[in-house]
């Protein structure tokens, strides 16, 4: 069963300055909650019963949104009427008692915040949430976790990208199973146009398994200096561990960059 998930939030969010000079980008309001808290309703409405945070020193202030209680305790006996400010506080508190934190101070990588997490996780699988990568209209955390049972493997959301833009993401080479799911052969992470094989991107739902720990430490870092995610997931698929990925149903809203994020305020709005 995966009942443990974490959330990488130690990125600077250059991306999205000035906005995030001082607030980290999780925190940006998206129609009246954090950004964050949306990749927190899809983690518990998917059965997921802790989670791990992985900030840095300089995004304390997310530790902070969640252990206010004596601001809400003080507002809450001047204010004995509110019952927003109750229901809100009740939620926020609800969550605290679900969220651990690990700490990775330097940006060296997804692969290397994953690893912060390596002593906390319990069972063969966890699940992995990017932040930036909201999904709507469906759970797509429950669909992996779903497949992950059907076919007893790893499994990776993906999304058709336009092959103008593969150097954005990484890149599956794949073996249909069906119209939506896939057996992973390879994944590439950031490939060049000519070098891509297929327009099936990553995007950040992940069910992985506790080996990626091992590989992980032995890992070096990879395009910019970096220890990324898809090259442990590579070495895996190579070791002939099972990678399934999922074509999700529901809709992809890139928060992670400003007109992403300008865009998703907009739609999610709408709704
Ligand atoms: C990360 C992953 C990439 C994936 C993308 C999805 O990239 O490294 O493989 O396609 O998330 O959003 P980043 O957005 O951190 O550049």
């Amino acid at each position: 069963m995966i009942k443990q998930a974490i959330i990488p939030l130690a990125g600077l969010g250059t991306r999205l300055l000035p906005l995030t000079s001082v607030l980290p980008k999780e925190l940006l309001p998206i129609n009246g909650k954090p950004g964050l808290e949306y990749i927190l309703d899809e983690c518990v409405k998917s059965g997921i019963k802790e989670i791990i945070f992985i900030i840095s020193k300089r995004k304390q202030i997310i530790k902070k949104y969640y252990y206010n209680d004596s601001f809400y305790k003080n507002l809450i006996k001047k204010k004995k009427d509110n019952k927003k400010l109750k229901l809100e506080y009740a939620k926020i508190k609800k969550y605290k008692k679900m969220i651990k934190f690990v700490y990775q101070n330097k940006p060296r990588g997804t692969g290397d915040a994953v690893l912060k997490c390596a002593n906390l996780i319990k069972s063969k699988h966890f699940l992995m949430l990017m932040p930036d990568d909201l999904i709507i209209m469906k759970n797509c955390s429950l669909s992996l976790i779903k497949l992950h049972k059907k076919y007893k493997s790893s499994v990776i959301a993906s999304k058709k990208v336009d092959k103008k833009s593969v150097s954005r993401w990484g890149i599956f080479d794949i073996k249909k199973i069906n119209n939506k799911d896939f057996i992973i052969k390879d994944v590439i992470e950031k490939p060049s146009i000519k070098s891509a094989p297929s327009n099936y991107a990553v995007i950040g739902r992940y069910i992985l398994p506790k080996e990626i720990f091992k590989i992980l430490r032995k890992q070096k870092p990879g395009q910019n200096g970096e220890i990324h995610i898809t090259d442990a997931i590579r070495t895996l698929i190579r070791k002939k561990n099972k990678f399934m990925g999922h074509l999700f149903a529901g809709k992809y809203l890139d928060c992670g960059t400003m007109n992403g994020y300008i865009n998703s305020f907009t739609k999610i709005s709408k709704l």
